[in-house]
């Protein structure tokens, strides 16, 4: 069946520069000038896009993007938005726009568009993947039922149906790249390239080479055109991992990018239009990289325009299990050896521990007992849960942070009172009250911040006597 597309838009020379724009891509159209006619429309036909200018006269395209998310969740809705006017397109995306076009309206980046969102139609089965699902040409699963891994998923499955730009923030090793690749397998761009890239591991200099590739001849060794990242990924997702250590003469050029959806090769004269969806993370605090002047706060709003928290996984005990057969199961399968069992002793010593590097640290624990124990099953005397050895999985700003706690606490005795348990508290407690700090005491929001559920963060401070 063809594929018909909503067109909403007060001015008729607009709405007919689209009309024929989309009846060349062979698609089927039809036309509202107002907020109230396109509900009309709406109510009576099928469509599989919506295309909608911001101000109309009976309201706005704003009020339309809601209409639409919450009585027909399945079309796609793009913002036709005035040029370079970001506030807009930003409170469209959020509404839950799929993406915005800025006017004039470039043809090309119509069409793109156009194309992505009607992909989207036959990606409408799709789920998030479940655990234990092998499937070709995919990134693993997200392994887990706790509530906060479920509504992570059915979030990650909303996002996926957006071409916004999404922060995932958490702490380290909790699974911020395993959501990212959730995000492009589940999206319109699935069979094209899912980029990641660490940009803390590029050397400064080569960045903008890099990102945006370079032409033979413009700095001392460019031997060759080369092709940068952001083109690597066309079509598909680049995930940039921690954003916030990007040069800020790079972060100003990213936000050309975005905004203009086209990069300029280092050296070249022309620029190329670019589809690619961004994603981005960071374990560090963006508010504090942007108040300490480390990341622009425009490049701020421009990739936060919507944040997925993935929860740490002291917050969602429950998973403990589970995961830890997906982990066993991968690593017997890795070896090429037997299945490893956890005991009760074990679980119960897994369920104690507040695992301050997350999943990845719950992997090394697993791996390391997988080859200490004896006859496939792992002790609690296998795991090995040593401060030193859980440290080094905390990043070092958080070390930084944490040791004058320890040190003005040392007239507390050194001896089995200093114990892990104690070390993370003081982690935790300090990173409870710098959200509240930076939330003027509001707890509910306070909570999200740290990515736990209001229970939770109640819980704690009860916990640590800090209510
Ligand atoms: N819910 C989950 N189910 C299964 N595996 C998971 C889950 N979360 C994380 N992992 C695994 O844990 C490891 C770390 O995850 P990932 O690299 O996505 O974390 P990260 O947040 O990006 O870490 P970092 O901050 O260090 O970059 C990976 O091997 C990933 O597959
Ligand atoms: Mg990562």
């Amino acid at each position: 069946m063809t594929d018909r597309i909503l067109i909403v838009d007060d001015e008729p020379d607009i709405r007919e520069l689209l009309e024929i724009t989309l009846g060349r891509m062979s698609l089927q159209t039809a036309s509202a000038k107002d907020v109230a006619g396109a509900k009309r429309l709406l109510a009576t036909e099928k469509f599989n896009l919506c295309l909608t200018d911001m101000k109309l006269t009976d309201g706005d395209g704003i009020e339309l993007v809601e209409h639409i998310s919450k009585n027909y969740s399945q079309i796609p809705v793009a913002m036709i938005t005035a040029h370079g006017n970001t506030e807009t397109a930003i409170k469209a995306l959020k509404a839950g726009a799929f993406d915005f076009v800025s006017k004039p309206v470039d043809l090309k980046k119509l069409r793109n568009l156009v194309t992505s969102a009607l992909s989207l139609s036959q990606k409408d089965n799709s789920t998030v993947r479940l655990n234990g699902e092998v499937e070709h040409n995919s990134g693993p699963s997200i392994t887990g039922q706790s509530p906060q891994i479920n509504k992570l998923r059915e979030k990650i499955s909303k996002l996926s149906r957006s071409q916004a730009p999404i922060f995932i923030s958490g702490e380290s090793g909790s699974g911020k790249e395993l959501a990212a690749r959730a995000i492009h397998d589940n999206s319109a761009r699935s069979a094209a390239p899912f980029i990641a890239v660490n940009c803390g591991a590029i050397p400064q200099e080569l960045m903008e080479s890099e990102l945006f590739g370079h032409m033979k001849g413009s700095f001392t060794g460019a031997e060759q055109n080369k092709q940068g990242l952001f083109q690597a990924a066309q079509k598909g997702t680049l995930f940039l991992d921690e954003v916030a250590d990007l040069p800020l003469h790079t972060q100003v050029k990213l936000l050309r990018v975005i905004q203009e959806k086209s990069i300029r090769p280092v050296g070249a004269q022309n620029e190329l239009p670019i589809d690619v969806r961004l994603l981005s993370a960071t374990h560090k605090n963006l508010i504090i990289e942007v108040e300490q002047g480390r990341l622009r706060q425009d490049l701020y709003f421009r990739i936060n325009v919507i944040e997925l928290a993935v929860p740490p996984l002291r917050d969602r005990q429950q998973d403990i299990p589970e995961l830890g057969l997906a982990i066993l199961n991968k690593i017997a399968r890795e070896n090429d050896a037997p299945v490893c069992e956890l005991s009760n002793g074990a679980l119960a010593a897994l369920h104690n521990y507040s695992f301050p590097g997350n999943v990845r640290e719950f992997e090394n624990i697993l791996q390391r007992a997988a080859t200490l124990c004896e006859e496939d099953i792992i002790l609690e005397s296998n795991l090995e849960f040593i401060l030193a050895t859980s440290a080094s999985f905390i990043s070092t700003e958080t070390q930084a942070e944490v040791a004058p706690a320890v040190t003005a606490n040392s007239n507390v005795e050194l001896d089995a009172d200093f114990s892990l348990e104690k070390h993370l508290e003081s982690i935790e407690i300090k990173a409870i009250e710098k959200a509240l700090i930076e939330t003027r005491w509001n707890k509910t929001a306070a909570a999200k911040k740290l990515g736990m559920s209001f229970r939770s963060l109640r819980y704690r401070l009860k916990k640590l006597g800090l209510d």
